[in-house]
């Protein structure tokens, strides 16, 4: 019997899955500025490195892991202390049964817990899969950056969408 998937903290044996979820979107060119494939030891620094209030989690089901998904500060400087950014990479042959919604839900849980008021994700303006996504989860769009990526020999424009938390007031 298959179980229901299951989201909690990622751990340093999670990277290699990690790895391989967040470099299926990078060679997709539908969803990161990053351009190079993700390494394990990539993915064990950023969980090595999260600081205080940023959390990495993953989906797994039966053992595997499905997707992950990360809260970390928009910016250090402490006037943006209330703000995080968030995202969600879901195995491509996994996606559209529910994993991302379970992972997004827990990072905006962990947001609010951890004193978070706002969230901004940063989306590629025509990965209309993600802003509907987002949309379901009462993101708003702020507004397009236009241009402000350049990959593989062509501008890319980036919707930037915020969601507010009650929390942190
Ligand atoms: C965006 C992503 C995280 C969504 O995760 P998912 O597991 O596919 O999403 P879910 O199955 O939980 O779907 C939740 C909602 O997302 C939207 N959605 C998902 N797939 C969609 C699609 N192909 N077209 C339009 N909307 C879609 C729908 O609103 C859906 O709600 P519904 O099922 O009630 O219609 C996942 O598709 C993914 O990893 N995409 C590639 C990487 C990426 O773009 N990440 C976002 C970067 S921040």
């Amino acid at each position: 019997m298959i179980s229901d998937p299951v989201v909690r903290i990622a751990g340093l044996p999670d990277a290699v899955h990690i790895a391989a979820i967040y470099t299926e979107s990078i060679k997709a060119r539908d969803s990161t500025m990053d351009l190079e494939t993700f390494t394990s030891e990539a993915a064990a620094d950023l969980i090595r490195n999260l600081r205080s209030r940023e959390t990495v989690f993953v989906c797994e089901q039966d053992e595997k892991v499905l997707g992950w998904g990360i809260v970390k500060l928009y910016s250090k400087r402490p006037g943006y202390g209330r703000a995080c950014e968030t995202s969600v990479y879901v195995y491509r042959d996994r996606t559209g049964v529910g994993i991302g919604s379970r992972i997004q839900t827990e990072l905006l849980n962990y947001a609010t817990e951890h004193g978070f008021h706002h969230v901004v994700t940063k989306i590629w303006a025509d990965n209309h899969e993600s802003i509907s996504f987002h949309e379901k989860f009462g993101f708003t769009l702020v507004g397009i950056q236009q241009e402000i990526g350049y990959v593989d020999g062509e501008n890319k424009d980036i919707a930037i969408m915020q969601y507010i938390l009650s929390s942190g007031d």
